[in-house]
C-alpha cells in the first residue's frame, strides 16, 4: 500500500474527485468531512469508482474543530501528508456571517495544524483560491502578484497562507504547497461525481446546469459593461480532474526526496480566458439545451478579468491542465443529466458499473 494521506472536506466537490484520483495512483486515504455542504453518497461513489483501490478509503465524519475527535484518527494512523479542503465558501455568506467563517475556516485549519504537528505530519496541501489576487492590475495572474481580499471568504484563505508561511518560517521541518486555483468545473468524466450545491448555486456553471434541467427559469448575467471581447467577465476555467491531478502532481512534489519543499505556491489554471457567454454558448453545445438569459448590473465584488500563469506549476509541478471547456462542458452536462438532483435523492442514485 501507497503512503497514506489524510484528506479533509474529502466528501465535497473538488476533495471527492481528488480522493478518485489518489485511489487510483495507489494511495491510501482517510477522508475526515462533517457533510455540512456534502454527501457521503459521493465517497461511496469514488469506492466504486477505483474497484479495488476503493480498499483504501476511509470516511470519519467530524468537524475539523473537534479536536478530541481529530487526535482520535491521528492515534490510529500515522499520516504521510494532509490535504486541506475542508471549508465555507460561499462569498456572500461569508459577508453576512463572517464569524461563521472566521470560525469554520480559521479555528479548522489551526485546530488541523496544532494536531498535524504534535503527531509530527508536516507535510501539507492546501486549497487556497484566486480570490486572493482581487481585481488584478495585468493578466495573467503570477503567484508573485501583489495580493488582497474583499470579503471576509477570501480574507480566510488569505490569512491561512500567512499562517502556513509563518509556520514554516517557525520550523522548517514543515513542508506546504497552497495552491490557488482558478475556477473549478465540470465533472468525473463517468458522470458518477459532481459537484452538488446546496440551495442556490452562487458559481456560473453550477447555476447554468439547474437551469439545463430545468431547476431554474434563466441564468442572470452579471455584467455585460466590462471592457472584455463581449462585455461580460472572463475567467480561467479548469477541469475538476485537471485540477485533482494537481494535487497528486503536488503531493508527489512533498515526497521528493532531497531538498525540502518549503512553502511552495502554485496557481492551477489552464492560462486561458473564457467568458460568461462563451461559456454558456460551450454548454449549449454541449447539452443541446437552450439557456435563457436575463442580463442584470454586475455583482459586488465581481472583477473584470482573470486568469492564471501556468509555468510556475508546468515546470515546478511538471502538471499541465489537459481539458478544454469543450470537455469541461460536455462532463457537467454527463453529470447532470444523469443526476439532475445531485445526489439529493438516494432513489435515483446510479451505480458505476451499470
Ligand atoms: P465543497 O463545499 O464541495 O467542499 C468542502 C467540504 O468541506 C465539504 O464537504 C464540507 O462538508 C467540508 N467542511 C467544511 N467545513 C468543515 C469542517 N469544519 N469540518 C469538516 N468538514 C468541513 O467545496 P469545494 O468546491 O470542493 O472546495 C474545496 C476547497 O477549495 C475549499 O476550501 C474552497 O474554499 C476551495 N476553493 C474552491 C473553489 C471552487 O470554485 N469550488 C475555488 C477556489 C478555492
Ligand atoms: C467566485 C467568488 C470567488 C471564489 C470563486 C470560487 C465572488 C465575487 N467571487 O469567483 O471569491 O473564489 O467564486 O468559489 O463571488 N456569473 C454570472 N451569473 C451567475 C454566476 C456568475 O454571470 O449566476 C458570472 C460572474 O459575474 C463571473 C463569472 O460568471 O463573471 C464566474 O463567476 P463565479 O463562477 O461565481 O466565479 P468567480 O466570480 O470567479
Amino acid at each position: 500500500m501507497g503512503k497514506r494521506i489524510l484528506v479533509t472536506g474529502g466528501a465535497g466537490y473538488i476533495g471527492s474527485h481528488t480522493v478518485l484520483q489518489l485511489l487510483l495512483a495507489d494511495f491510501s486515504v482517510a477522508v475526515v468531512d462533517n457533510l455540512d455542504n456534502s454527501s457521503e453518497a459521493a465517497l461511496e461513489r469514488v469506492a466504486k469508482l477505483a474497484g479495488d483501490a476503493g480498499r483504501n478509503l476511509s470516511f470519519h465524519k467530524i468537524d475539523l474543530r473537534d479536536r478530541d475527535a481529530l487526535k482520535k484518527i491521528f492515534d490510529s494512523t500515522k499520516f504521510d501528508a494532509v490535504i486541506h479542503f475542508a471549508g465555507l465558501k460561499a462569498v456572500g455568506e461569508s459577508v453576512e456571517k463572517p464569524l461563521l467563517y472566521y470560525n469554520n475556516n480559521i479555528i479548522g485549519t489551526i485546530i488541523l495544524l496544532e494536531t498535524m504537528a504534535n503527531y509530527g505530519c508536516k507535510k501539507l496541501v492546501f486549497s487556497s483560491s484566486a480570490t486572493v489576487y482581487g481585481w488584478p492590475k495585468e493578466v495573467p495572474c503570477t503567484e508573485v502578484f501583489p495580493l488582497c481580499a474583499t470579503n471576509p471568504y477570501g480574507r480566510t484563505k488569505l490569512m491561512i497562507e500567512e499562517i502556513c508561511r509563518d509556520i514554516h518560517c517557525g520550523d522548517s521541518e514543515w513542508d506546504i504547497i497552497l495552491l490557488r486555483y482558478f475556477n473549478p468545473v465540470g465533472a468525473h468524466p463517468s458522470g458518477f461525481i459532481g459537484e452538488d450545491p446546496r440551495g442556490i448555486p452562487n458559481n456560473l456553471m453550477p447555476f447554468v446546469q439547474q437551469v439545463a434541467v430545468g431547476r431554474r427559469p434563466a441564468l442572470t448575467v452579471y455584467g455585460n459593461d466590462y471592457s472584455t471581447k463581449d462585455g461580460t467577465g472572463v475567467r480561467d476555467y479548469i477541469h475538476v480532474v485537471d485540477l485533482a491531478d494537481g494535487h497528486i502532481a503536488a503531493v508527489e512534489k512533498l515526497f521528493q526526496g532531497g531538498s525540502k519543499t518549503g512553502c511552495q505556491v502554485y496557481n492551477l489554471g489552464t492560462g486561458k480566458g473564457t467568458s460568461v457567454l462563451e461559456m454558456v454558448a460551450a454548454f449549449e453545445k454541449a447539452s443541446g439545451k437552450k439557456i435563457p438569459l436575463v442580463m442584470a448590473g454586475r455583482r459586488p465584488g465581481d472583477c473584470e478579468t482573470v486568469y492564471a500563469s501556468t509555468s510556475k506549476a508546468e515546470k515546478e509541478l511538471n502538471w499541465k491542465a489537459k481539458y478544454g471547456i469543450e470537455e469541461m462542458c460536455r462532463d457537467q452536462w454527463n453529470w447532470a443529466s444523469k443526476n439532475p438532483w445531485g445526489y439529493g435523492k438516494p432513489d435515483e442514485s446510479t451505480n458505476p458499473s451499470t
